[in-house]
């Protein structure tokens, strides 16, 4: 019998010609001659413990995964039986790995040293947000896992690493990725040559190349903020977000709201269609909320290398210097004219179009 028009799509979606995330790590590293393969094995460790994480939560309702441990982490939240799940497994793999020596997690106070035993070469940091926006997971919406990779500095003692040695500013990333777990789990990394985006085809278990080399929009139609603190932002804030509202059919306003509370799926949407991420300052928070080490500074060079930008309102966050391990930093970011438009309001220099 003839295959039906479904079953043809099917067989030709099967025949494309996907590349694995570890085909596409050994070849970008074979164009590094002096190449030790430690960076793709560390890339492999991560991509690992995601596919894990991706199979816990696929389950989170039959096992018992949801709700609270009953803790508070570092930074006073609650922490979600996920978020200690996802924070133990990336800890476990990156361990096992042997290419890392230090890893400084959201869920964890101090930064962690990791003995190497002789297993790996130890010559790098991971910092992580292991589950951002646990609070969806018990009602089924995205969530995700954000991560930054730094070099050991020249001085720093592999064996005995302190956390003064992850305290570099964002510039200084070898890489930058995320795994947003959603309708379907996509691993989206950068190494400063551009960002690419991998599926997760769960029939064999493999991130395939779907979405190379990502550009987002210079402009976009959506912005993401929590408008509920409406009455906490800053007057220049406040004059941006009515402004977006402003019907003008030229400028393609009014803009659409789009606030899923996951910062990795909000951030994922626009990249993809083009649109503004905000977690500005407010009253009761004034450095904002999210973290800059293992949230702000990841995204960010993900942002910048698909053509668009992120500030805390004044300074690049790249070029932020870090102080402390948990530190966090007001932020827009996402398409590249919104990010502008944003922080000349914030200004007080916004010329309106
Ligand atoms: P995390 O779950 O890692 O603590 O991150 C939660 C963050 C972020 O994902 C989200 O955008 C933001 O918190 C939502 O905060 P509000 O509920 O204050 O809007
Ligand atoms: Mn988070
Ligand atoms: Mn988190």
């Amino acid at each position: 019998m003839a295959p039906t028009t479904n079953e043809q799509t099917i067989l030709e979606h099967d025949l494309k010609d996907f590349k694995t995330l570890e085909q596409y790590i050994i070849e970008q590293q074979d164009r590094f001659p002096h190449s030790t393969g430690a960076f793709s094995r560390l890339l492999r460790d991560i991509s690992l413990a995601a596919k894990i994480v991706n199979r816990d939560m696929r389950r989170a309702g039959l096992v018992d995964v949801h709700g609270t441990t009953g803790e508070t982490n570092v930074q006073g939240e609650v922490q979600q039986k996920m978020d200690a799940l996802a924070h133990k497994e990336f800890v476990l793999a990156l361990r096992r790995g042997g290419e890392c020596c230090l890893i400084g997690s959201e869920e964890h106070a101090e930064a962690i040293p990791l003995s190497t035993n002789g297993e790996g070469d130890g010559k790098y940091i991971v910092l992580l947000d292991p589950l951002d926006g646990s609070s969806n997971i018990d009602v089924n919406v995205s969530v995700g896992t954000i991560f930054s990779i730094y070099r050991l500095p020249d001085g720093h003692d592999k064996d005995k690493p302190k956390v003064e040695a992850a305290l570099q500013p964002g510039t200084e990333q070898v890489a930058a990725g995320y795994v947003v777990y959603g309708s379907s789990t996509m691993l989206v990394y950068t190494t400063g040559a551009g960002v690419n985006g991998f599926t997760l085809d769960p029939s064999i278990g493999e991130f395939l190349l779907s979405h190379p080399n990502i550009r987002t929009p210079a402009r976009g139609r959506v912005f993401s903020i929590n408008s509920g603190y409406y009455h906490s932002f800053a007057d220049g804030l406040c004059a941006y977000l009515d402004w977006l509202q402003e019907e003008d059919a030229d400028s393609g306003r009014p803009c659409k709201m789009r606030y899923i509370g996951s910062f990795v799926s909000d951030f994922h949407r626009n990249l993809l269609k083009g649109g503004i991420y905000m977690y500005p300052a407010t009253q009761s928070s004034p450095e904002g909320k999210l973290r800059l080490m293992y949230e702000a500074n990841p995204m960010a060079f993900i942002a910048e290398q698909a053509g668009g930008a992120a500030t805390d309102g004044h300074t690049r966050i790249l070029e932020k210097t870090p102080e402390k391990l948990h530190q966090r930093t007001p932020l827009f970011i996402g398409s590249r004219e919104m990010v502008e438009q944003a922080e000349a309001f914030l200004q007080g220099t916004a010329v309106s179009e």
